[in-house]
């Protein structure tokens, strides 16, 4: 079993450094294998132009990146956190991998959602599978507004992900409503770092609701965050990723091999 944590906060909008803080004190005081952290989670979320990323957007290699991922080596941890990044002169919504005995990976945001449109590049990273072996777990991620896509947990729980990380910055009532599914169909656990607050720029404003949630491959509810008043809270679950690998569930069935994919479109 491996000790898998979520951390609900709320990013300033418009700043790094205390966002950065923020995400190297959840390194260094959170005693877990693998932490997640909410999309975004170095800038905030709500930006209407490129431009308003200058001095915010990284490049992955950057250092302050870098000094993260030296952090989470060195209290042998792997983390998994959203931010924005810069590469040549494009934006992309995207998710850090990287911690102890994990190969560095960077997830760029495939379905972008609303105003998210006129900052960010559609991300062209794929979904892939990050190998953990010290804790034999396979890691997928995906970011917030992918979940609405059946295919993307689909292709990472094809792909081998034993757990699926999900950076959000979720704001609709309807995740919480059908995120099980995506746990249970594809029988792997799942772990949504929300936030909560309001952000508000240029007339316009988002709310995010909170809610953050550690689901087990039935698409049970291990571990919820219930206060959302708070805008730092932690919760943990304790998990067992090889148990996700059998997906039959009697002598006849198994809900990968009977897919019958010919006859989807
Ligand atoms: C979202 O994709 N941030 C809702």
């Amino acid at each position: 079993m491996i000790t898998l944590a979520v951390v609900q906060f709320t990013p300033e909008h418009n700043t790094l450094d205390a966002n950065l803080a923020s995400i190297e004190s959840a390194i260094r005081t959170i005693d877990a294998h693998i932490i997640v952290l909410p999309e975004l989670a170095t800038t905030g979320y709500f930006y209407r132009e490129p431009a308003e990323l200058d001095g915010l957007a990284m490049t992955s290699a950057d250092e302050r990146l870098q000094h993260l991922l030296r952090v989470a080596s060195e209290h042998q941890r792997v983390v998994v956190f959203g931010f924005a990044e810069r590469d040549g002169s494009k934006l992309f919504n995207s998710a850090m991998v990287g911690g102890y005995g994990t190969a560095q990976a960077v997830y760029r945001k495939t379905h972008l959602f609303y105003r998210e449109k006129d900052v960010f590049q559609p991300g062209d990273s794929g979904f892939f599978v990050t190998p953990i072996p010290h804790l034999d777990c396979n890691l997928g991620t995906m970011i917030c507004y992918d979940w609405r896509f059946p295919e993307s947990a689909r292709t990472l729980a094809l792909r081998g992900a034993d757990v699926i990380a999900a950076p959000s910055n979720l704001v609709t009532e309807l995740w919480p409503k059908v995120m099980p599914s995506r746990a249970a169909e594809n029988k792997v656990y799942l772990a949504v770092a929300n936030r909560v607050g309001t952000e508000t720029n240029a007339g316009g404003s988002v709310e995010f609701n909170g809610m953050s949630t550690i689901y087990n491959y039935n698409g049970e509810i291990l571990s919820r965050v219930t206060n959302d008043v708070d805008h730092y809270v932690v919760i943990t679950a304790e998990i067992d990723p090889p148990a996700t690998r059998k997906k039959s569930f009697n002598a006849y069935n198994d809900i990968f091999a009977d897919r019958r994919p010919e006859l989807y479109e």
